[in-house]
């Protein structure tokens, strides 16, 4: 099938380069200049385990391309995926310009019948204002080429995008059109036919049912990670080990164990953004959503878990202090910074005048171009970006963890404890066990893992 992709990032090369692996015939189309460069020069502007891999073998092949060209962009695809960009307005709800520029442009361009594919997460309704710009244009130029508006929300999570958009829980596809509707509705279940052969996984629905349910999925697994994080700052005011809770609830299969980890919260491009979006969805129809907003609260509270915990082991002024960090991406696996927890860390332990060596695995250079961006260059001159782990413990009078690196997991503790001045571990993704690191002589600070400091 031909396909256009319009957004090559996270969401659209992902879709773009999986689709292509399947046989598709796939157009990427970006406004920026300088990836689209690097596509088509071999490189690949994001991480993300496997990705590059598939695009190479597809690019080689010929089953996809990398564009600026609008106009041959959407001449290519019978199949329009919108996968641009839905940041937070000024007041929290989605910017939806690129959404919408994206939609004109289709509609300035089309000359035959055309499915829009809305993979952007938007807000309830943009499927009918997608629908209004395409429109618009079409009359602009006296055409009356068919088109369909369909909502197919992405659910894949970074850092393992490639194997949730190959193996999907689910496919979630909103289709209202009756005119158009039915041949809308082959395209979509023919290409993604080759996910549903061992069992159908695609919940057909209405289009705003759809673009709720992306909104719904991001704002419940938010609200379970604040609801730990609240435990779990309780746990170590009581002495009790949330891990344990963590797992006595788990086993529960109304509760589950997935996403019940305490931690320095949640970030990324997604949580963040999109429980404030469904907030001021809310507010437009006078609702308030109380949960929702206790949720935001409590994760902006959580992200500074790290930097509490070290001000009350070292007090308020940290001038000569010196703090390894390790991890800087909002997760493993990627490296984007984009709301890292990380950020806030940095920030509270320099403005109070401490020093820092950091690492990531693949974060560095996202890292270093987003703190210039957060910091004022007095206080970026204090970091020290460094190539090992090992290499970031020189001197410092303590290591925090941010991200739960796997590399970070089974450390060389013998080495940690000769080169750290003192013993001391800040652990933002509870990744020991507190009482053998008692036994390996290290005071550790895990996040709702106090019951040690209880006895
Ligand atoms: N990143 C994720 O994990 C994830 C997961 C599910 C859903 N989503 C949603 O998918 C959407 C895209 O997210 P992302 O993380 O891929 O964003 P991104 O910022 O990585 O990529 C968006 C791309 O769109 C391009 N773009 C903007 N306007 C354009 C236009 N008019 N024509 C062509 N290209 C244009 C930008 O240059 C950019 O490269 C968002 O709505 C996001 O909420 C993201």
């Amino acid at each position: 099938m031909k396909i256009t992709i319009i957004g090559t990032g996270y969401v659209g090369l992902v879709t773009g380069a999986c689709l292509a692996e399947l046989g598709n015939d796939v157009f990427c189309l970006d406004v920026d200049q300088r990836k689209i460069d690097l596509l088509n020069n071999g490189g690949i502007p994001i991480h993300e385990p496997g990705l590059e891999e598939i695009v190479r073998r597809n690019r080689a092949a010929g089953r996809i391309q990398f564009s600026t060209d609008v106009e041959a962009s959407v001449k290519h695809g019978t199949l329009q995926f919108i996968a641009v960009g839905t940041p937070p307005d000024e007041d929290g709800s989605a910017d939806l310009q690129y959404v919408l520029a994206a939609a004109r442009n289709i509609g300035k361009y089309m000359d035959g019948f055309k499915v829009i594919v809305d993979k952007s997460t938007v807000p309830v309704g943009t499927g009918d204002r997608v629908s209004a710009a395409i429109a618009e244009e079409l009359a602009s130029r006296g055409s009356n080429a068919e088109f369909t508006v369909v909502s197919n929300p992405e659910f894949l999570k970074e850092g393992a995008a490639v194997e949730d958009f190959m193996r999907p829980d689910r496919i979630v596809i909103g289709l209202d059109d009756t005119a158009n509707g039915s041949r809308a509705h082959d395209l979509m279940k023919k290409l993604y036919a080759p996910f549903n052969r061992n069992h159908e996984r695609t919940y057909w629905m209405d289009v705003r049912s759809a673009e709720f349910t992306k909104y719904a999925a991001n704002a419940m697994l938010a609200t379970r990670i604040s609801f730990m994080n609240e435990l779990a700052n309780l746990a170590d005011k009581v002495g009790v080990d949330i891990e344990a809770v963590r797992h006595g609830i788990g086993s529960d299969p109304r509760i589950g164990h997935s996403f019940l980890y305490a931690g320095a919260g949640y970030g990324g491009s997604c949580f963040p953004k999109d429980v404030q979006a469904l907030e001021r969805t809310a507010r437009q129809y006078q609702q308030d959503l109380l949960i929702l907003r206790a949720v935001e609260k409590v994760n902006d509270n959580q992200k500074r878990v790290l930097s509490r915990k070290v001000i009350s082991r070292f007090g308020e002024d940290l001038t000569g202090r010196h703090f390894a960090v390790w991890g800087l991406a909002f997760k493993p696996n990627t490296d984007d910074m984009r709301e890292a927890p990380s950020r806030v860390l940095l920030k509270d332990l320099l403005t109070r005048g401490a020093t820092v060596s950091v690492y990531d695995p693949v974060a560095m250079p996202e890292a270093q171009r987003v703190l210039k961006l957060d910091l004022p260059a007095v206080l970026v001159e204090r970091i020290q970006f460094m190539d090992g782990q090992m290499d970031a413990l020189n001197e410092a009078d303590a290591l925090v963890i941010v991200t739960e690196w796997k590399t970070f997991r089974s450390p060389d503790f013998d080495r940690i404890k000769a080169v750290l001045k003192a013993p001391v571990i800040f652990d933002g993704r509870n990744l020991f066990e507190p009482e053998v690191m008692a036994e390996n002589g290290f005071e550790y600070h895990g996040i709702g893992r106090s019951v040690l400091t209880r006895k």
